[in-house]
């Protein structure tokens, strides 16, 4: 069995995509892969709710539990991991998961962990980025799923996704045409790498 375990922090329509991809195209009887968990460091994540009524075990793992330890990142991290480990993962899918990890978490993870980010990386890492790229006056802006490493938004490319940016596009129209993109390429890269 190929376990995949899904972080979100807020309302998961990328997690969702990759539910309900894995369901229509039946990943559990052709790769034996299936999504044991999704994890949220909020509790009120809106995915945690469409996850629980899909039969999907979920947990939280609030961030602002740690935030008094010595080293709150790395406390925080070591907590995620035991309850990500318990399902022994064969890949760790980073989506809309808004923390910052940190190196022994990353390299834990080393090969199985993979993100999806709101721009055509390597332009735009870091936040706001569809404000950012107006504000650059760029013409197309995208979507990309990358493997995690240390640095933040980095990381060796598996797919990306362009969408035009249009004459009248706001933050929040950008993002909703890149939005619509990340639901097709990220199950795609994920039934890739579950086929690999
Ligand atoms: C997505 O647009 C994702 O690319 C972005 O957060 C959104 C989450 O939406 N991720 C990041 O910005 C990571 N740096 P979702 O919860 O509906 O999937």
């Amino acid at each position: 069995m190929k376990s995949i375990v899904i972080l979100i922090s807020g309302g998961g329509s990328n997690m969702s995509a990759i539910v309900r991809a894995a369901q229509a195209q039946r990943w559990e009887a052709r790769w034996g892969a299936r999504v044991s968990a999704v994890i949220s460091n909020k509790a009120d994540a809106g995915g945690l709710v469409f996850a629980r009524e899909h039969g999907i075990a979920t947990a939280v793992v609030d961030h602002r539990a740690f935030s008094e330890q010595p080293q709150p990142r790395e406390a925080f991290d070591a907590a995620l991991m035991t309850k990500i480990d318990r399902h022994q993962p064969s890949l760790v899918v980073l989506a809309g998961f808004m923390r910052i990890l940190t190196p022994g978490f990353v390299a834990h993870y080393e090969g199985r962990l993979i993100n999806i980010h709101p721009s055509l990386l390597p332009a735009f890492p870091g936040l706001h980025t569809h404000q950012r790229a107006l504000d650059a006056g760029c013409r197309f802006a995208g979507a990309t799923v990358h493997r995690v490493t240390a640095e933040l938004d980095h990381g060796p490319i598996l797919a990306q996704a362009v969408v035009p940016v249009l004459p009248h596009d706001t933050a929040d129209t950008l993002a909703a045409r890149v939005l619509t993109q990340e639901h097709r390429i990220y199950p795609e890269a994920v039934a890739a790498l579950l086929q690999t």
